[in-house]
């Protein structure tokens, strides 16, 4: 099949890409030339594993073909996937992109063509679909063309492997007569051998809503889950384990910890609220998931504040700056907030990431931060370590030695990603998310934000432990209970691993 995709970023190059591997002949046009230079050089323009490999091959195969303009890159096409940005940079949606990319394809699609629309977008505008194509083709004097949506559910790091391999795929029908898009589509996707669920154009926007507005839900849930965990010296990873078995709830998007990042889910909530509140509804659901998303990188800065003994003055290594393992993106990382905030509260923050375009990136973006090429060149002096992304290197690091090489051994695991175990063996104090049970003081108001470490007896900075006791502690006291959490920086000794 003759296919090209307009749009060139995470959704459209992979798409162009593994629609090469299946054997189809392929154009990708995307507005910026210097992205073309580099994928014709055999650069890629962002980092996602198996991708280039797929390009590289595509290309040399003959089957891979990069434009610029657009409308001739449609003219022969059989089917025209637009994947282009729809993102205000404001938390909400834009449509002038894809206004624009229509306006200049849909006149030039050949009359037999399909159209195919695999940008996120809101529901309303992908109802008024159909008729925006319908009067482009009229006023170009063209015959009708099918319109589809073609949602896409893949995960930034595994984007090819969600592409190649999917748990089902969900085709939009917008417009579509005689069934000539929906045939085209399933036989595109026939070699997948999963389910191919037809549905009208706005269900399938509602679906592609509704499954990262459950993700971010689950993630919110497993984030309050862990606070209780916290509360009552619990293990999450025990608990969520125990639950993951019950065929009703499922284990996947459970991890608790600095909250979720990246280009789709938390855009996605802002987005929900703020249509439905123009649509006179109420979402408090999703409200909530917002808020406890944004209130976990606060909780982190809390412990960190509390395991480096204030933060002014204090140096803070963070490992991680990417919002996931396996991506170069930095798109609503909460690595940027979160450095943003320790720098303000008098931190020197000082941040690896193995991605060097990351680290570019975040440096040109926080004001203060300093970026180096090596966890270690970060870690050497702090005062205390905070993991942000779990990049597979962190849990492979000479700890050891690290702990002789910071000021104070005392992480703060963003991600539930280390060994506790391993972690205090080596002389750290470990504190993670719902795991042991004594990261509970880091309740607002209880964390020294500018009190200096205090000496020890033997003359070492200890902690200041100012701390209210936590509404759980209140609670368990007034039926009688009287097991109080010990503050983090105290006991090194974790159990669980
Ligand atoms: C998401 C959807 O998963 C994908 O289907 C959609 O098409 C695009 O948006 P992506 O944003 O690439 O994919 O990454 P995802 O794996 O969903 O992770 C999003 C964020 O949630 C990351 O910051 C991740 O660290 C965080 N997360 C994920 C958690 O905090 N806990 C979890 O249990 C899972």
């Amino acid at each position: 099949m003759r296919a090209t995709v307009i749009g060139l970023g995470y959704v459209g190059l992979v798409t162009a890409a593994c629609l090469a591997e299946w054997g189809h002949d392929v154009i990708g046009v995307d507005g910026d030339e210097h992205r073309l230079d580099e994928l014709e050089a055999g650069r890629m323009p962002i980092h996602e594993p198996g991708l280039e490999d797929l390009v590289s091959a595509g290309v040399s195969a003959g089957r891979l073909r990069f434009s610029a303009p657009a409308a001739q890159a449609v003219a022969a096409a059989q089917v025209v996937f637009v994947a282009v940005g729809t993102h205000d940079g404001n938390g909400g949606w834009q449509t002038a992109t894809i206004r624009s990319a229509l306006s200049a394809i849909v006149p030039e699609m050949a009359d037999d063509s399909t159209l195919v629309v695999r940008s996120t977008l809101p529901p309303d505008f992908i109802r008024q679909l159909p008729w925006l194509v319908s009067a482009m083709r009229q006023e170009a004097g063209r015959r009708p063309i099918p319109v589809m949506t073609n949602p896409e559910f893949t995960r930034e790091g595994s984007a090819v492997h969600d592409f190649l391999q999917p748990d089902r795929v969900v085709i939009g029908v917008g417009e579509d007569p005689h069934g000539r898009g929906a045939s085209m589509l399933r036989k595109i996707y026939r070699r997948t051998n999963v389910p191919v669920l037809v549905m009208g154009a706005t269900d399938a926007a509602l679906t592609k809503l509704g499954a990262n507005l459950f993700l971010a839900t689950k993630i919110s849930f497993a984030n309050e889950l862990a606070q209780l965990c916290d509360a009552y010296g619990a293990d999450i990873t025990h608990v969520v384990a125990g639950m993951s078995h019950d065929t009703r709830i499922g284990g996947g998007f459970l991890r608790p910890g600095i909250g979720f990042g990246g280009s789709c889910l938390p855009h996605q909530v802002t987005m929900t609220i703020r249509e439905s509140a123009a649509l006179g509804l109420t979402t408090p659901l999703f409200e909530a998931v917002e808020t406890i998303n944004h209130r976990q990188r606060e909780v982190f800065v809390d412990r960190l504040t509390i395991a480096a003994g204030g933060l002014e003055g204090a140096r803070i290594a963070l490992l991680g700056l990417t919002f996931k393992p396996d991506t170069d993106d930095l798109r609503e990382a909460p690595a940027l907030d979160i450095a943003r905030t320790l720098i303000d509260r008098g931190a020197t923050v000082v941040a690896y990431d193995p991605m060097p375009a990351a680290r570019t990136k975040a440096a040109a973006e926080v004001p203060g931060l300093i970026v180096v090429d090596r966890a270690m060149k970060a870690l050497v002096g702090a005062d205390a370590i905070g993991l942000v992304t779990e990049w597979p290197e962190f849990a492979r690091l000479p700890w050891a030695a690290v702990a002789k090489a910071v000021r104070r051994p005392a992480i703060v695991d963003g991600r539930n990603a280390l060994q506790p175990a391993m972690l205090v063996a080596a002389g750290f104090t470990y504190v993670g998310f719902g795991r042991d049970g004594r990261a509970a003081v880091a309740e607002p108001g209880a964390v020294p934000t500018t009190t200096p470490a205090q000496p020890d007896a033997a003359g070492s900075p200890v902690p200041t432990r100012s701390r209210r006791r936590t509404s759980i502690e209140a609670a368990l006291s007034a039926h009688g209970i009287d097991r109080p959490l010990t503050p983090i920086g105290v006991e090194t000794n974790v159990s669980g691993a």
